[in-house]
């Protein structure tokens, strides 16, 4: 079987978070990497998605051409890539030459073909910049919710997309003036010529992952509207016509072109220049797109009809496993607010397979996932250090110290062969896990064989067996050897860098060379080493400050404090908040920050410690309204039983209580 997998293009705009690598990128290495273990033939494409107006709007924000704003992230992203030990064969950009033909190729086909269209449309033109403001350029006043800040096609207030041209006060980015309205001609897909095709070809996709195939099928029910593949922009590849000068085609017309690019490039390094037909023109090729759940309508939609009106008869998506988001510490990965783990600081202090591990324990697969350090500091020491690397660890000690590391096979005795069937089996549910692109389940299983071992050896008691039955303690290190060779298959795709130390140990080759699943006759141990080591609390606690810190500091600079994680309506209606009237107030001993407090909630009387004794006098409270939570459960603060907690802002540096507008009965419901 022949494989193309493409990992999402990354927007050269911005340095590589944990976020990205999570969904689009360690999933499709780890599949990548199970292929090549099967000797299948796969190719792994990558590369920068360089064209769009978050780059050009960022090179003319810091005075420097686009092309500049691509270079450095390329190479950052690139790097980061490398560091974190993703495979591609080949990653390439969209600004390079022979992605422009390859686009360009792409759009005269299809207009050739009467599926693109001209159609003359409003658009905002700054008069001071003499040019037009695609989407991005322009903001405003949402016309749906009037949240302010609205960008020219659609509100991050509210999510709604709009005509751009009922935004309302618009603003230019670029100078801050009122743009005007004027006409222009853009070029438009017919995405409704491909509805039969596509319906047809959507039918027979019973295998895909339920988000993608469910978002496809509502799409193509609603009814498929004509989009513009034209921008006015000076950035990205010329529209190949002659009436279009200063238009360039849509980013994400020409985005995923780049998959092809980027593989006639591989194709040209490999000194074979026309072997991309090999892949891209056989419509047996599985072509996989990983990718995150915002780019689904352009794979699964948009791309394929793209494919399909093509001259040449290109291979159609095999498959498009979209993951959810991760998030941080609870909340929403944000690059502008700076809550975010960049991989290439992160790999400064952690080992990559850490957080290959990691992520691939906690991958985003059916909903958000998240990413916090006391859960990473937990998967490192618990899975890898105390499963993992103990059953090495115990094992090759036993080995070297009672039978200089040689361990010979055996005849198994019915319990040793019992335990090697069970791993045998968990390890045909990894093979079927991988080719479905199961991480996270596969993680466990993984380790589910190393705790077999840790079982099976305690079982065994060898310590107690070795004066006087050797050959029996070798048959369990025999056993327990072969569990850890399974392990260093089965786990390789996650943590390449640690299974090929763990092989090398086992006195085994390196996994890429790996043959078949036989198992091995004798075993002559190798420069045995811990395998992985312990991550400490101080570490960990520093990490979470630094993020901490690093987010305040883009607060203090004018960038708000990351929005939590979207909740429920009914997940709020839990939280029941009511006015309560301050009975008493105390400080609290030996304590500069804490007070006591009794309240009255009207239904009952309650007493609760709260944080701001440097905020607030003790006596000036009494009498006052303050809002509470009143079903949060009691806690012991210094001895006090708190039993809810009032509301508080905090704003530069100081502390505000929440409270009514107007007198209020205690124990008012706040809605
Ligand atoms: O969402 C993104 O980051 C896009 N740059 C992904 C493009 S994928 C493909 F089409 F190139
Ligand atoms: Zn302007």
């Amino acid at each position: 079987m022949r494989y193309l997998v493409t990992s999402a293009l990354p927007y050269a705009n911005g340095k590589l978070h944990v976020g990205h690598v999570a969904g689009a990128y360690l999933p499709a290495d780890i599949f990548v990497r199970w292929l090549r273990l099967h000797h299948e033939d796969v190719v792994y494409i990558c590369g920068t998605d360089e064209h769009g107006t978050p780059i050009s709007i960022s090179a003319d924000r810091e005075g420097i051409s686009p092309a500049e704003v691509v270079k450095r992230y390329h190479e950052s992203i690139r790097d980061a890539f490398i560091a974190l030990n993703i495979s591609f064969d080949n990653f390439s950009g969209t600004a390079r030459p022979r992605h422009s033909e390859i686009s360009q190729e792409f759009f005269t086909s299809l207009y050739d073909k009467g599926h693109v269209i001209p159609r003359s449309t409003k658009q905002f033109y700054c008069e001071h910049d003499r040019r037009f403001l695609p989407d991005r350029y322009v903001e405003g006043i949402c016309p749906r919710c009037q949240a302010s800040g609205a960008r020219g096609d659609q509100c991050d207030a509210c999510g709604q997309i709009y005509e751009t041209t009922t935004l309302v006060e618009p603003r230019c980015k670029i100078c801050g003036n009122q743009p005007v309205i004027r006409e222009t001609t853009h070029w438009y897909l017919q995405l409704d010529d491909f509805r039969e095709k596509l319906t047809e070809w959507i039918a027979k996709k019973d295998y895909w992952k339920e988000n993608v195939r469910n978002f496809m099928l509502n799409l193509l029910e609603q009814g498929l509207i004509e989009r513009p593949i034209t921008r006015d922009l000076s950035w990205g590849v010329p529209v190949p016509l002659a009436d279009a000068a200063g238009k360039v085609l849509y980013v994400w017309f020409e985005a995923p072109i780049g998959y092809i690019s980027s593989t006639a490039e591989w194709a040209e390094k490999t000194g074979q220049p026309e072997r991309w037909k090999d892949y891209w023109l056989d419509p047996e090729t599985r072509l996989i797109h990983f990718i995150g759940k915002d780019n689904i309508i352009f794979h699964a939609l948009i791309w394929p009809a793209v494919l399909m009106g093509q001259d040449k008869t290109y291979c159609l998506p095999h498959d498009i496993p979209a993951n959810e988001f991760m998030n941080l510490e609870g909340q929403k990965i944000s690059t502008s607010r700076n809550w975010a783990i960049w991989v290439d600081e992160f790999l400064q202090k952690f080992p990559a397979d850490y957080l290959r591990y990691y992520l691939a324990c906690n991958a985003p697969e059916k909903g958000d996932s998240d990413f916090s350090f006391k859960d990473f500091q937990q998967k490192v020491n618990g899975d890898l250090n105390n499963v993992l690397g103990n059953l090495a660890n115990r094992v090759f000690a036993f080995a070297e110290r009672n039978f200089q590391g040689k361990i010979r096979s055996k005849q198994l005795s019915l319990a040793g062969k019992a335990v090697l069937d069970e791993a045998l089996d968990l390890y045909c549910q990894i093979d079927d896990g991988y080719r479905d692109y199961q991480v996270k389940k596969n993680s466990k299983l993984a380790l589910d064989i190393a705790r077999l071992g840790n079982r099976y050896f305690d079982e065994r008691k060898p310590w107690a067996e070795i004066k006087t039955a050797p050959d029996s303690v070798e048959e369990t290190l025999y056993v327990c050897l072969t569990l850890l060779s399974l392990v260093s298959i089965a786990l390789y795709p996650i943590i390449p860098e640690s299974m090929n130390r763990l092989r090398s140990m086992l006195g085994l080759g390196i996994a890429e060379d790996w043959e078949c699943p036989e198992l091995q006759a004798d075993y002559v141990l190798q420069d045995t080493k811990p395998l992985f080591y312990k991550l400490e609390d101080a570490q960990i606690e520093a990490e979470i400050a630094k993020l901490k810190e690093n987010s305040a500091h883009n607060s203090a600079s004018g960038v708000y404090e990351p929005i939590k994680t979207e909740i429920s309506y009914d997940g709020f209606a839990q939280v029941d908040i009511r006015v309560a009237t301050v009975l008493e107030a105390e400080a609290v001993p030996k304590t500069s920050k804490l007070l006591r407090l009794r309240v009255d909630i009207g239904s009952e009387k309650r007493e609760l410690v709260a944080g701001i004794a440097e905020h607030y006098k003790a006596e000036d409270l009494v009498g006052k309204q303050v809002l509470m939570v009143v079903n949060l459960e009691p806690k012991m603060i210094r001895g006090i039983r708190s039993h809810g907690m009032i509301l508080a802002v905090h704003s530069e540096g100081k502390l505000r209580l929440a409270v009514p507008s107007a007198s209020c009965r205690p124990g008012s419901v706040v809605k």
